[in-house]
């Protein structure tokens, strides 16, 4: 059986990812801090495999005993290994001048230092004897494509983009694993709702005016981008390094 380790899967594009993995076979291992997104429940009965695993990623000393659990959920006999770091957060979403440093480190912290050390704690546990391992960093395109306000998102998910790089460049030549960073396009998710909610009511109306009435900003159901991501993962259609974007 293959298998699927998929970070922030409580809601948004990380439970429709594991959603997608689920139903075409694959047993999922999903960590998220608050909830399972309802796949345990969905799962019952239907002879698939959904273990849900609470951790707060965060807390980056607990992070050498989460790869061992996950290791540990993961059969010996599994045909290959799919770990798709998918967690984040955007805020702090403000001018430059009112950052501070509190919200700065939060955000580094979850959106590349725990990436960075889950994935060492990950490669450590698993050994040498790992089946095909793919692993999937979801960035995002603020890092070609600067938005004002999104400083320190766009430089967190950067080091992301940079980690895959040296990540595919260690592994050069091993054709048993490979690193691929995602840059997705603006979804309909938790994320965008909260981002809008801290914006002013001139900008939501924009944004609003945009979409639907001049149409020329484009919003996806992240159920739609997580199918795209889940052929390409399982046809390995993405090579070692790349980044791959939603055009
Ligand atoms: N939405 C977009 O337009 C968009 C565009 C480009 C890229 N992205 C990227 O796509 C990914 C998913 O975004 P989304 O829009 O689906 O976001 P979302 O709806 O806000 O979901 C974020 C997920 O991350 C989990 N999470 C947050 N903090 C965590 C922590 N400390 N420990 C463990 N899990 C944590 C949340 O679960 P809990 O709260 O339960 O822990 C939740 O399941 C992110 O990496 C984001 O940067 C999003």
């Amino acid at each position: 059986m293959k298998y699927v380790v998929i970070t922030g899967v409580s809601r948004g594009l990380g439970r429709s990812l594991a959603r997608a993995f689920l139903l075409s076979g694959w047993g999922v291992i999903g960590i998220s801090r608050t909830g399972d997104g309802g796949l345990v429940e969905e799962a019952k009965g239907t002879g698939k495999s959904y273990v849900f695993v609470p951790w707060d990623l965060t807390k980056l000393e607990t992070l050498d005993s989460l790869a061992e659990k996950v290791v540990s959920l993961l059969p010996v006999e599994s045909e290959e290994v799919v770990f798709i770091h998918n967690a984040g957060e955007m805020q702090p979403v403000t001018e430059i001048r009112n950052l501070g440093h509190k919200e700065v480190e939060h955000n580094f912290i979850l959106n590349t230092v725990s990436v960075i050390v889950l994935t060492a704690a990950f490669l450590r546990k698993l050994g040498k004897g790992f089946p095909f391992l793919q692993l999937v960093f979801i960035s995002s395109r603020s890092v070609v494509s600067p938005r004002r306000l999104w400083a320190v998102y766009g430089a967190a998910k950067a080091g992301v983009d940079h980690f895959v790089c040296s990540l595919a460049l260690e592994y050069k030549g091993k054709k048993n694993i490979s690193a691929i960073a995602i840059h997705p396009p603006a979804m309909d998710t938790e994320m965008r709702r909260h981002y809008l909610k801290k914006r002013s009511f001139l900008f939501w109306m924009w944004d609003w005016i945009e979409r639907y009435i001049l149409r020329r900003k484009k919003v996806y159901d992240p159920d739609l981008v997580a199918w795209k991501l889940f052929y390409l993962i399982e046809k390995h259609s993405l090579s070692s390094g790349s980044v791959w974007r939603w055009e």
